[in-house]
C-alpha cells in the first residue's frame, strides 16, 4: 500500500520557508506542468482552474472512495450512496440552523478574548483552535462540561506528525485509532440518550432525518459526527488564522476593515481564496481518463490543487494580489460539485465574526518579531501552527 508519509512529500515543498509561502513555488508548476506524474510521490498533479473543476465535477470517472477510508464517511462516498446521505445531512445542517449560531458564535469569541488580558495574544491557540471546537461541541448538542474532552479529540484527530516520515505518520495513525474509540463510545451515548430525550440540537435532527423513509443507521451517525469535528474544525482553526496572517502581513487592511466592517465578509472570501485552508483534495481515477495531452490510468491517485486553480490568470486578474473587493471571486476552496463543504456557510460566518470581533478589540495588530512560524506539514492543509500577535487594546 502506498504510503500517506510519501504522497506529501512534495519535492519542490522540501523547506520550511517554502511551506509557508508555497504558492510561488506551486504556480511555476502550474505554468510549466499544468498536468505531470510525480513518480516520487507516485500521483498526478493537476494545477490548472478548468482542469481541477473538470475532475471534480466528474465523481464518475474521479472517484472519492478510498481504500482504507472509512466506509460511512460522506466525503470517500460516490454516488449514489453519497447522494442519498447528502440529501439527508442536508435535511439538519440548514443555512437557517446555521445563522441561528451566530449569537452563540460571538458570545464564544467574546469570551476568548477576554480571557488573554495583555496585548499579545497566540492567534492558534487562544482563539482560531478553540472557538470552532466549542461551536461544533454546542451545534451537536454535546454538554457544555464535555468541552475540554471536544478539543482533546479534535486535537488528536487533526494532529499532525512532526515530520513527513512513515514512524512519525504511524505514530499518529496509532493515537487517532485510540481517539476514534473514545468517540464511538461517547457518540453511542449521546445518540442513546436525545433518541429517548430529543433535543433541539443537529444530533436530534440527524436521529429524526428520514429520506424516503430511510434513515440514518447508527454507524452512519457516528462517523458524521466525527467526521464534523475533523473536517469542520482544523480548517476552519486556519481560515481565522490565515485571515490574521493577511492582517498583519498588509496592516493597512485593518484600518480598512475597522472603518468599514461590513467589507469583513468579502475580506473572507478573499482570504479563502488567497491562503485556502485547504490547498488540495484527492480523487482516484475509476478507469482510464484522458485530461489534456495526457491518460491518467485506472486506480492512479489525482490530486487537485485549490491552491494554484485559485491563483489561475486565465480565471482572476491579477490573482498573486490581495484585492478586498474582488468580484467575482469563484474560488474553489471550498471544494466544487457534489462534495462541496457542507459546512461554507458555518465557516464562513465563524471567520467574519472571529475576524470583525479581533478588530474591535485590537488596534495595530502585529506578528511578534522573532517568532519561529512553524508550518502545518502538510501538502493539503495549508496553516500554521503558532501564530503569536500583539495589539493596542
Ligand atoms: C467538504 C473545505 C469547514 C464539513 C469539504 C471540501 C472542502 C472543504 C475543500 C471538499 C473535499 C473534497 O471534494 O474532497 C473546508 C474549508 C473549511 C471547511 C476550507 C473552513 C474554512 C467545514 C465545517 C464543516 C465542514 C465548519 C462542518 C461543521 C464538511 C463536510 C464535507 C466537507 C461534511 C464533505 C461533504 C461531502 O462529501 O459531500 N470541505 N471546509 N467543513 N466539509 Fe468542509
Amino acid at each position: 500500500m502506498q504510503k500517506y508519509a510519501n504522497l506529501l512529500a512534495m519535492p519542490e515543498l522540501d523547506s520550511v520557508e517554502k511551506r509557508l509561502n508555497p504558492f510561488g513555488v506551486l504556480s511555476k508548476l502550474a505554468q510549466e506542468t499544468p498536468i505531470r506524474y510525480d513518480s516520487s510521490r507516485g500521483c498526478w498533479d493537476v494545477f490548472r482552474y478548468e482542469d481541477v473543476q473538470r475532475i471534480l465535477k466528474d465523481p464518475q470517472a474521479f472517484s472519492s472512495v478510498r481504500s482504507g477510508a472509512g466506509g460511512e464517511n460522506l466525503l470517500f462516498m460516490d454516488p449514489p450512496k453519497h447522494t442519498q446521505m447528502r440529501e439527508l445531512v442536508n435535511k439538519a445542517f440548514t443555512p437557517r440552523a446555521v445563522q441561528a449560531l451566530a449569537l452563540r458564535i460571538q458570545a464564544i469569541a467574546d469570551e476568548l478574548l477576554d480571557a488573554g488580558s495583555g496585548e499579545e495574544l497566540d492567534v492558534v491557540a487562544g482563539y482560531a483552535t478553540p472557538l470552532p471546537v466549542i461551536v461544533i461541541a454546542e451545534l451537536l448538542g454535546a454538554p457544555a462540561e464535555d468541552r475540554a474532552d471536544f478539543k482533546r479529540w479534535s486535537d488528536a484527530l487533526v494532529e499532525s506528525a512532526e515530520d513527513l516520515t512513515d514512524e512519525a505518520f504511524e505514530r499518529i495513525n496509532r493515537k487517532r485509532a485510540a481517539v476514534l474509540e473514545e468517540l464511538m463510545h461517547y457518540f453511542r451515548a449521546l445518540l442513546e440518550l436525545r433518541a429517548r430525550q430529543p433535543k433541539d440540537d443537529l444530533i436530534s435532527a440527524l436521529l429524526a432525518a428520514r429520506v424516503e423513509g430511510e434513515r440514518l443507521t447508527e454507524r452512519e451517525l457516528i462517523s458524521f459526527c466525527i467526521l464534523l469535528l475533523a473536517a469542520g474544525n482544523e480548517t476552519t482553526t486556519n481560515l481565522i488564522t490565515n485571515a490574521v496572517r493577511v492582517l498583519t502581513e498588509q496592516p493597512r487592511l485593518q484600518e480598512e476593515l475597522t472603518a468599514s466592517p461590513e467589507g469583513v465578509a468579502g475580506f473572507i472570501e478573499e482570504v479563502l481564496r488567497y491562503y485556502p485552508p485547504i490547498v488540495s483534495v484527492g480523487r482516484v481515477a475509476a478507469r482510464d481518463v484522458p485530461l489534456g495531452d495526457h491518460t491518467i490510468r485506472a486506480g492512479q491517485q489525482v490530486i487537485s490543487w485549490i491552491g494554484t486553480a485559485n491563483r489561475d490568470e486565465a480565471k482572476f486578474t491579477e490573482p498573486d494580489r490581495f484585492d478586498l473587493h474582488r468580484k467575482p471571486n469563484v474560488h474553489m476552496s471550498f471544494g466544487f460539485g457534489i462534495h462541496f463543504c457542507l459546512g461554507a456557510p458555518l465557516a464562513r460566518l465563524e471567520g467574519k465574526i472571529a475576524v470583525q470581533t479581533l478588530l474591535e478589540r485590537y488596534r495595530e495588530l502585529r506578528l511578534l518579531p522573532d517568532q519561529a512560524i512553524v508550518p502545518i506539514p502538510s501538502t493539503f492543509v495549508y496553516g500554521v501552527k503558532n501564530y503569536p500577535v500583539a495589539g493596542r487594546r
